[in-house]
């Protein structure tokens, strides 16, 4: 990842600031999720290379404006200083924005020869509406209108399919586009990565409460800081663990139907769901 911004003819403070959060050390999740799609295709991942550092670049990017004061004003973020803390305000929106767009650049410059025209464009557009508007970005809107608020469990799965969902959709979807899915098969694999996306965020609320800092990375407690709408704020620690299991049984269900090499992704939503960082 350091290796595709290191040489962009940018200002230092920039190009910094892109690889700090690049290099703080995350899970991976995104990317290896859209790998392990494209492996149960049988594809091979040199292919899906360039797209699943992109949507690392845009995940990394959600979470650096995430921090910002005007968002959920936090100090720690894969156990180092937020970007903000460390480069600045403005410089880390600008970061964001640097690796929110160059995330697009890396696709449509991808010169793997299996990777064709219409697969990148149909991966762009893809990315671009779970990203944006209508995908993360309108889910963040969502979670800070819904702070100091109660909402219902349909508005809350609303918040939580959009700000996190809507990524993890997008690394399975071009996994299976990669890899020549049928549409059946896109339809499945969309429904296991939706509830995959729902537990993601339920596990994540979870650990707001009872996580370790020093495992997590980021600050325990932010949520009840922020009165945040949250499962375990709505349906308590015990619900929300419940719901989070639900959803892990309905992804699993959807990917047997999907009839692809599935033992590794099962493997996969698996650790996603019982993490404890
Ligand atoms: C954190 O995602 C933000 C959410 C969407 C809940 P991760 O838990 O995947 O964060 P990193 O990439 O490992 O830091
Ligand atoms: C954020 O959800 C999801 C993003 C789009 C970044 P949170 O605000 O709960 O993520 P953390 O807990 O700060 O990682
Ligand atoms: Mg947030
Ligand atoms: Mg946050
Ligand atoms: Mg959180």
């Amino acid at each position: 990842m350091k290796k595709s911004v290191e040489h962009l003819t940018t200002p230092k403070v920039l190009r910094d600031a892109m690889v700090y959060s690049l290099e703080a050390g995350g899970k991976r999740l995104r990317p290896i999720l859209l790998l392990e799609t494209l492996r149960s295709f049988g594809g091979e991942w040199q292919l899906g290379m360039d797209t699943a550092c992109a949507i690392e670049f845009i995940h990394t990017y959600s979470l650096i404006h995430d921090d910002l004061p005007s968002m959920d004003d936090d100090d720690l973020r894969r156990g180092k200083p937020t970007n903000h803390k460390v480069f600045g305000e403005a410089n880390a929106i600008l970061a964001g924005d640097a690796l929110l767009t160059y995330s697009f650049q890396l696709i449509a410059g991808s010169t793997y020869p299996n990777f064709s025209p219409n697969k990148k464009l149909s991966i762009m557009n893809e990315l671009a509406q779970s990203a944006g508007a209508e995908g993360m970005v309108g889910g963040q809107v969502a979670d800070i209108e819904a702070e100091g608020t109660s909402i219902d469990l349909e508005q809350l799965q609303f918040i939580h399919d959009h700000k996190t969902g809507k990524l993890l959709q997008f690394c399975v979807r071009a996994g299976a586009i990669l890899g020549d899915a049928t549409e059946k098969q896109l339809s499945s694999l969309t429904q296991f990565a939706t509830h995959l996306g729902i537990a993601f965020q339920i596990r994540d609320d979870i650990l707001d409460i009872e996580g370790d800092e020093a495992k997590i990375g980021k600050p325990v407690g932010s949520d009840t800081t922020l009165q945040k709408s949250t499962y375990p704020k709505l349906l308590t620690l015990e619900g929300a663990k419940q719901k989070c299991e639900e959803h892990l049984a309905l992804s699993l269900k959807a990917l047997r139907e999907a009839s692809v090499s599935s033992e590794r992704l099962e493997e996969l939503a698996r650790f996603i769901i019982q993490r404890e960082y």
